[in-house]
């Protein structure tokens, strides 16, 4: 398998220079593009890696897994009143959907879909950031996680697209808390920095029928853990949802650092990571490697 994994970080580092590191925040932006690495964890413990696997990164919207995890524990089948379940068609941090649809994101992974499942996490924890920090930790078995305050103070300065769709989900009802107090937690989840393994580690449970070895925890039912991958699968790409169940065949869910996790259920979970995005903020190094694993081990679940 690693000779494999090192086989794709050959052929998919050239492509780096094509894509464009994430600016819009502008903390992100200092981030070297010239970087790659992956990591496959399996089921029966067995870690594979190559490039620069250890590198912690911005987890960015791979939170949002965390976090919908977090809210189906506790809100169960109740929490799909104010979210819904269908790709959105639309960039993730698009508005335009959220007024005609009455404040009803169309899926928690889309922002807006996310600054809801952070509100209702809010409800719910007296500190929500540290609660997710513990359980991500656990998730992973690495106690060292921690969140960057320099890119959740940039995320926050340049928050206007988050704070309007989360105002305007407001005034139609559909958002409890104080706006700028869950817009800080949802950022402070964002700016998690954590490497492949980790990452791959953490999101075993997704491969497991809801069960996380390190933690020794049942994380989610085995029926809530085929819902969230089926989710993960038509939309945790946003508007390239179908581009990435076409090339990759995958669960998966990206995020502006350019990392994506990917789910081979009832085997591995993996993650991959390239800094540089294409158009529809994916990593564009990262997309290609997907492909050419799932490629050459006939992964796609399709
Ligand atoms: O709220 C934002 O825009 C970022 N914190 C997260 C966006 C993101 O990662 C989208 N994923 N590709």
């Amino acid at each position: 398998m690693e000779a494999l994994l090192q086989s794709i970080e050959k052929k998919v580092r050239p492509l780096i220079g094509q894509g464009k590191v994430a600016d819009y925040i502008p903390a992100l932006a200092q981030v070297d593009p010239n970087q790659f690495g992956i990591a496959i964890y399996s089921n029966d413990g067995a870690l594979y890696q190559a490039g620069q696997a250890d590198t912690e990164f911005s987890i960015q919207s791979i939170s949002k897994v965390f976090s919908l995890t977090l809210a189906i524990k506790h809100y169960g089948e109740d929490m799909w009143q104010r979210v819904g379940r269908e790709p959105s068609g639309n960039p993730f941090n698009s508005l335009v959907q959220l007024e005609y649809e009455s404040g009803v994101p169309r899926n928690p992974f889309i922002n807006a879909g996310a600054l809801v499942i952070s509100d209702m996490n809010q409800s719910r924890f007296a500190a929500p950031h540290y609660a997710m920090r513990e359980f991500i930790r656990r998730l992973a078995d690495n106690p060292n996680i921690t969140s960057d305050k320099l890119v959740s103070d940039s995320e926050y300065e340049f928050r206007a697209r988050n704070a309007s769709m989360a105002y305007l989900m407001k005034a139609f009802g559909n958002f409890d808390n104080d706006v700028e107090a869950v817009l800080h937690n949802y950022f402070d989840n964002c700016a998690v920095r954590m490497n492949c393994i980790d990452l791959a580690k953490a999101f075993s449970f997704l491969a497991n029928k809801g069960f996380s070895q390190h933690s020794n925890e049942q994380i989610l039912s085995p029926r809530e853990t085929t819902q969230v991958n089926g989710l993960l699968a038509t939309s945790g790409l946003y508007d390239e949802a179908g581009n990435f169940a076409y090339r990759v065949g995958l669960p998966g869910k990206s995020g502006v650092g350019g990392g994506i996790i990917a789910i081979v259920p009832n085997q591995f979970s993996m993650c991959v990571w390239s800094p540089e995005l294409n158009k529809s903020g994916n990593s564009l190094a990262g997309m290609a490697a997907l492909e050419a694993l799932s490629e050459s081990i006939g992964w796609s679940v399709f």
